[in-house]
């Protein structure tokens, strides 16, 4: 160990690959580089947060310049006008449903609070839903993650995710995962008609009081394994969740600012009126910033000192944000995920024809992912296999994430501004692992 990488004794031993971590200096565009010089193609994206490329140089401008102009101030005690400019332009994109005002015709603005991770937001977001609606349960999908706090972790069905850490908060539901591939409820889409969704029906019936205040939802469940829901099944249970008198919380920490070849994950399916919308990673290209955004009618149900977050809304991560917002717009990073997304699906759903390992490919835009399992007619997963593929790229420069509820999920999740012949050498690197002999252990 040299002097820059003994330092690492210090942190809490939780940085695992199963390998020595890469030691890194700098990244820039799609290329992390570490402290001896090799560089990596990064397939991954610091987990799937640097949408629009590492260290963008528009995205640094803005920050920098705000930098020189105010660090910090207490966002939640004082206003900041480069906060109030961001909750503005998410009022304008975030798919939340508007509201009628009382004369009916004009429609009110949703609201933002701005906070520092994923987990915050989506525990802001509970907590508005329980205020607004004086409901207390919450109901959650069986596969689905939410943070690493006490309140996200309990509504987290992982337990790998959970594991000696409870006991959680009661109050929390689980509905069956839309996990079409290891169907919970063994049947086929699209013969099922959604009896996934339908059976959220039960899940309030027989694991609540009834007293739901809302349902939290990715719209593709990242963590849980890039597991993919048809289109219509956010429709179908945001609506029988609405019917119960819930509020829908969309988690699009991981699917929104373009991930899915559209702005939020939940812009693949209609009317789904979600009431708040949780958000984090991607939203600031790696500045720290979480965010949710509300309905009005349901955000006024917060009063004044009823919620805050100490470095909520850092104004340097908010000049960020707007910037990043920007250059996703103005640099056509949507459809580059869309285009480059689906030649990388072709050449996974390739891959899948003739490696034995492979037992599902699914996602959407550039949130992709490769179930591997040691037997395509048995489904058992392949965690180690999933481990191997990601050492042996690492090995030839690229690097790839891996997760699912059995750890067996190989995640493809690269900067929206990849170009088609950095997908092509991602695309044939993959290839030629599955390929090579030494997988089968
Ligand atoms: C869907 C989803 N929600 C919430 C979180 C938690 O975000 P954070 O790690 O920023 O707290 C994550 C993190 O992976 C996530 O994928």
């Amino acid at each position: 160990m040299d002097a820059k990488t003994q330092s690492a004794r210090f942190l809490l031993p939780v940085v695992s690959q199963g390998l020595e971590p890469i030691v890194v200096a700098s990244a820039s565009g799609r290329t992390v580089t570490d402290i001896d010089g090799n560089t990596y193609l990064d397939c991954f994206s610091g987990i799937s947060v640097v949408n629009a490329g590492h260290n963008h140089p528009r995205i640094l401008a803005a920050a920098r310049e705000q930098m020189d102009k105010l660090v910090h101030a207490a966002s939640c005690v004082y206003h900041v006008p480069v906060v109030g400019e961001l909750a503005e332009k998410l009022a304008g994109i975030v798919p939340v449903a508007r509201n009628s005002a009382p004369d009916g015709t004009r429609l009110a603005d949703p609201k933002s609070f701005f906070g520092n991770s994923g987990a915050e937001a989506i525990e802001g977001a509970m907590r508005l839903a329980k205020q607004h609606t004086g409901r207390r349960e919450v109901v959650a999908l069986a596969y689905g993650f939410h943070g690493r706090t006490i309140g996200t972790l309990s509504i987290t069905g992982n337990m790998g995710r959970k594991k000696n850490n409870g006991p959680y908060l009661s109050g929390v539901a689980f509905g069956p995962t839309p996990y079409c591939y290891r169907c919970p409820l063994t049947l086929s889409y699209p013969s099922c008609d959604l009896a996934c969704a339908h059976a959220l029906r039960d899940t309030i019936r027989q694991q609540t009081s009834g007293d739901v205040a809302a349902f939290v939802v990715e719209p593709i469940l990242g963590e849980g394994g890039i597991i993919t829901p048809p289109t219509e099944y956010l429709t179908v249970a945001a609506q029988i969740l609405h019917e119960h008198g819930a509020l829908i919380i969309v988690d699009e920490v991981q699917t929104g600012f373009g991930r899915t070849g559209k702005m939020f994950g939940m812009d693949h399916s209609t009317n789904v009126n979600a009431d708040i919308v949780a958000m984090a990673k991607g939203i600031a290209n790696g500045f720290p910033l979480g965010a949710f955004t509300a309905s009005a009618a349901v955000a006024d149900a917060m009063k004044p000192g009823d919620h805050l977050s100490t470095f909520g809304g850092n104004p340097i991560s908010c000049a960020a944000a707007l910037a990043n917002l920007a250059v996703i717009e103005e640099e056509g990073l949507i459809e580059n995920a869309v285009a480059r997304g689906a030649e990388l699906m072709a050449r996974c759903q390739a891959m899948q024809e003739h490696c034995r390992w492979i037992g599902d490919v699914r996602g959407k835009g550039l949130m992709l992912g490769l179930e591997l399992v040691r037997d395509r007619a048995t489904k058992e997963p392949a965690p180690d296999v999933a481990k191997a593929v990601r050492a042996k790229m690492r090995e030839r420069g690229i690097l790839i994430g891996v997760g699912g509820i059995f750890g067996n999920v190989v995640r493809l999740q690269p900067p929206l501004s990849i170009t088609g012949d950095e997908c092509d050498r991602a695309a044939t690197e993959l290839a030629d692992v599955f390929a090579s002999s030494s997988l089968a252990s």
